[in-house]
């Protein structure tokens, strides 16, 4: 059956997923209609086709549309998604789904009391570098994973439009960290989270964070560092992953990198003290590299429209949501502690 999507909050984003649709997901779903607040934001959405609304009570009565998508700014997302589910709607919500775990416990609410389908544009779990990351991980081509890090370095100490104000669930934790923390709970597969540690900064954006840095440790012992800056003029690698059998590293957006082993009969090589510029060492001291060997990443080709893919095979009750509630919900836990986290000056130990 073919589905049709309403749009609430014609900006930036939901262009995206109408175009991305347009060419992946044709056969399946069609963006039929858009409201928003903004005549000109409306206007366009006209020229692309859609049939538009400035009323919401309109919008919702046309039933032009099966699921809608909230791409509105953060602070609105509780309203418009209970609203929609009440409607009779299935809602895909775009992230960050809320700014509390309170505020996402009522809109899971009206999720099993309407009947109908809720999930959340986790989009990141479909991005090629975090799936090398992942796979590399899963068949255990670094061993035993014991740091995992996760960074963002922007250039340009911007943090655009509403994104610059607290009111607007604005700052760089809301709109990067919840895809980084869902990447990673993601990718720990269900490992309990037992202690948070943040700090944020508000580098060049006086209202909200443009800085943070989490550590996030999991009950195997696993530490995951998760960093963002907007202001970062010499940048580290998009991803770091160390294990107790090779080190992986991903530099850029271009996902190139690799993953360096100790060759197998040179697991337990004795370094001899080397002098280095800045003085002599023994334990650090940097390893022949004739012991080492150098493996491709692993090959990882996922495909954005799956995850429409799935979140229409829910609808239908023929898959279960890949994005669901439990796992949702967990990302948000962090957040909530992160920011507690830097409140306190502190870590916070829990169970998540
Ligand atoms: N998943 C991702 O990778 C990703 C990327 C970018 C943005 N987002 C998310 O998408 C959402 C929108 O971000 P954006 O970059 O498109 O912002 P945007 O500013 O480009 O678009 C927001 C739109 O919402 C409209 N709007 C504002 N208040 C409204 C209201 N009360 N009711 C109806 N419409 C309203 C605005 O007029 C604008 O057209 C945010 O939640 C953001 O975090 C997700």
């Amino acid at each position: 059956m073919a589905h049709k999507l309403g749009i609430i909050g014609y900006g930036g984003m939901a262009t995206y997923h109408q175009r991305r649709i347009k060419e992946s997901l044709s056969d399946i779903l069609t963006v039929t209609a858009a409201f928003d607040i903004d005549a000109e934001r409306l206007a366009l959405a006209e020229k692309s086709g859609l049939k538009t609304f400035d009323s919401v009570e309109d919008f919702f009565a046309s039933k032009l549309f099966d699921i809608v998508l909230v791409a509105t700014p953060n602070n609105f997302h509780p309203h418009y998604v209970i609203s929609a589910l009440e409607h009779g709607y299935h809602v895909v919500c775009e992230k960050p789904v809320a700014i509390t775990v309170k505020e996402f416990d009522s809109m899971v609410e009206a999720s099993k009391r309407t009947g109908n389908v809720f999930t959340v544009h986790q989009n990141r779990r479909w991005d090629k570098d975090y799936r090398i990351v992942k796979k590399a991980i899963e068949t255990g081509l670094i061993g035993k994973p014991y740091a995992i890090e996760s960074r963002v370095h922007g250039q340009n100490g911007v943090v655009h439009g509403w994104r610059e104000f607290k009111v607007a669930g604005g700052g760089m934790l809301f709109d990067w960290g919840v895809h980084q923390i869902d990447q990673i709970v993601d990718m720990m597969n269900g490992e309990k989270i037992v202690s948070v540690y943040a700090n944020l900064h508000s580098v060049r954006t006086p209202e909200v964070d443009d800085y943070y840095k989490l550590i996030i440790r999991f009950s195997n012992g696993t530490t995951a560092q998760i960093e963002t800056s907007t202001y970062t003029l010499i940048q580290q690698p998009r991803w770091y992953a160390y294990g107790d059998g090779g080190s992986l590293v991903i530099d850029a957006w271009d996902c190139k990198g690799r993953i360096i082993r100790a060759k197998d009969h040179m697991m337990n090589w004795e370094p001899v003290v080397v002098q280095t510029v800045a003085g002599p060492t023994r334990t650090m001291a940097p390893r022949p590299v004739e012991t080492l060997e150098e493996i491709p990443l692993p090959e990882a080709d996922p495909d954005w429209a799956d995850y429409y893919r799935n979140v229409i095979a829910a609808i239908e009750g023929k898959e279960e949501l890949i994005v669901n509630e439990v796992n949702v919900r967990r990302v948000l836990q962090v957040m909530e502690a992160a920011f507690e986290s830097d409140r306190l000056n502190a870590g916070i130990a829990c169970e998540i």
